[in-house]
């Protein structure tokens, strides 16, 4: 079934905002590490596994469609464009090998500390500069192209895939990243 690509921008604008509050306790996870204190590593073990299961399997590759439909509709809005899939495929890279080290971890190897806060502050750091200029540039041609004439895009592959933290009710596999976020939200 196809969508309203208004409304799927509306879904990737929505996603953005939650990715950044996730990001935030993601961050304030690696500050505590650079403290020399000992974070919860069960949240962020959730964390990546949120960011694995919902922005890099649903979020990035709807957006890869309206960019796609973009470049085919309107070239003339489409410039500097070709890197975009490509960062998406080092944002899955980086939040894979984070989940591994934090996996490790928990199951009680050894994973140098600054290592993990080297990967996971150059994480956040890749990943809001990448949403930043999706929403600050994109996202706006989009718009632009949208504005001019609507089109409907085929997501049906990802519709129905839920964020399992801001979109379910109440997740077991999701509990302490619930439990973690601020009360306006939660
Ligand atoms: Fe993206
Ligand atoms: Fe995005």
């Amino acid at each position: 079934m196809d969508t309203d690509a208004r409304e799927l921008m509306a879904e990737l604008r929505e996603d953005h905002r939650n990715m950044s509050i996730i990001l935030d306790l993601l961050a304030d996870l690696v500050e505590e590490m650079a403290e020399d204190e000992d974070p919860d590593f069960e949240l962020f073990d959730e964390i990546m596994r949120y960011m694995t299961v919902y922005p890099d399997a649903v979020h990035h590759p709807k957006e890869d469609v309206v960019y796609e439909q973009l470049r085919e509709r309107r070239p003339d809005l489409s410039e500097d464009l070709n890197h975009v899939p490509d960062e998406h495929l080092e944002i899955a890279r980086l939040g894979g090998l984070l989940r591994d080290e934090v996996e490790a971890i928990i199951a009680g190897a050894a994973v140098r500390r600054e290592k993990m806060i080297e990967d996971s502050s150059s994480y956040v750091t890749y990943l809001r500069r990448h949403m930043r200029w999706e929403e600050e540039d994109l996202f706006s041609r989009i718009d632009l192209m949208l504005e001019a004439e609507p089109y409907r895009v085929d997501v049906s592959e990802y519709q129905n895939i839920k964020d399992p933290v801001f979109e379910l009710e109440v997740e077991a596999a999701f509990k302490r990243l619930l439990a973690s976020l601020p009360n306006t939200i939660a």
